[in-house]
């Protein structure tokens, strides 16, 4: 039986913080990640720039010759919110599932109400994002940071200038505690993020809610795909990266096979 596989993207290695929950939820699919590196960061981006680099790589997913994709999985939330309805309108058959900051889970979680959420400037910006928000204003209020800069200095790896940014955007956002008018939570808005995840609990304390939305997606995905479901052997892994790949090979957290810029994808597939 042919076995399509799912495809997954993100402007860099921070989608690979969803695809690890993909993976854990749908041991036997398998999985094409495209990292959009070359064109990165897509957060202080137009969303014209953003919605036009998520339409060529669902279009490169969906013309692979031999294995096109039965399922997209878009693994970042400013690609998210530029671009998803678009993407739903140009393949009204193709499964799509979206990313979005966790403020209903948040909401969820937090006793004092008041909610912290870092993401990038382009999401905080997005009309998704804003009616989301306003759904669920009566219940909570939300501190809302864009971080220029951090998606990019934790894809370039560049540990000093991730380490003050965080300093800085958490300590913009207010006081965190447990006591009424603290914020007791913490959304991490961005796929980026949660590869800084143990750096933001320390500055903030361990006490404090921080959330994120890989598992959620995982379910969301396995729910909506149930029908076409394999079983039997554990699926197999493509990376690919239209900028550098290496740093795909350091974040993934599982067996990688060989990579390859999209340009010549074949050459990428695992056997
Ligand atoms: N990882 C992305 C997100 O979830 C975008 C990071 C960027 O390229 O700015 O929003």
């Amino acid at each position: 039986m042919i076995k399509h596989p799912i495809g997954v993207f993100d402007s860099g290695v921070g989608g690979l913080s969803i695809l690890k929950a993909l993976r854990a939820e749908l041991p036997h699919e398998d999985f094409v990640y495209v990292a959009d590196s070359g064109f990165a960061p897509y957060g202080e981006r137009d969303e014209c720039f953003v919605a036009e680099r998520s339409r060529a790589i669902t279009r490169h997913l969906l013309e692979r010759e031999h294995l096109p994709i039965k399922a997209l999985v878009i693994a970042c939330n400013t690609a998210t919110a530029a671009a998803i309805h678009l993407l739903r309108q140009d393949y009204p058959d193709l499964p799509i599932i979206g990313v979005e900051p966790a403020l209903k889970p948040a909401v969820a979680l937090s006793q004092t109400r008041r909610i912290g959420v870092l993401a990038t400037r382009r999401t905080l910006a997005s009309q998704k994002f804003n009616a989301l928000k306003a759904s669920l204003g009566t219940q909570a209020e939300f501190i809302c940071q864009p971080c220029d800069g951090l998606a990019d200095a934790i894809e370039r790896d560049d540990t000093t200038k991730t380490r003050a940014l965080c300093a800085e955007y958490t300590s913009a956002i207010g006081q965190f505690g447990l006591q009424t008018g603290h914020i007791d939570t913490l959304v991490l808005g961005c796929t980026h993020y949660p590869f800084v995840r143990h750096h933001l609990q320390e500055l903030i304390g361990p006490e404090i809610h921080l959330v994120d939305n890989g598992e959620p997606v995982a379910r969301q995905t396995r729910r909506m795909i149930a029908a076409m479901s394999p079983q039997g052997e554990t699926g197999q892994l493509s990376l690919f990266s239209t900028g550098n790949p290496a740093g795909l090979w350091l974040n993934v957290a599982v067996p990688t096979h060989p990579l390859s810029q999209l340009k010549s994808a074949h050459h990428g597939e695992s056997a």
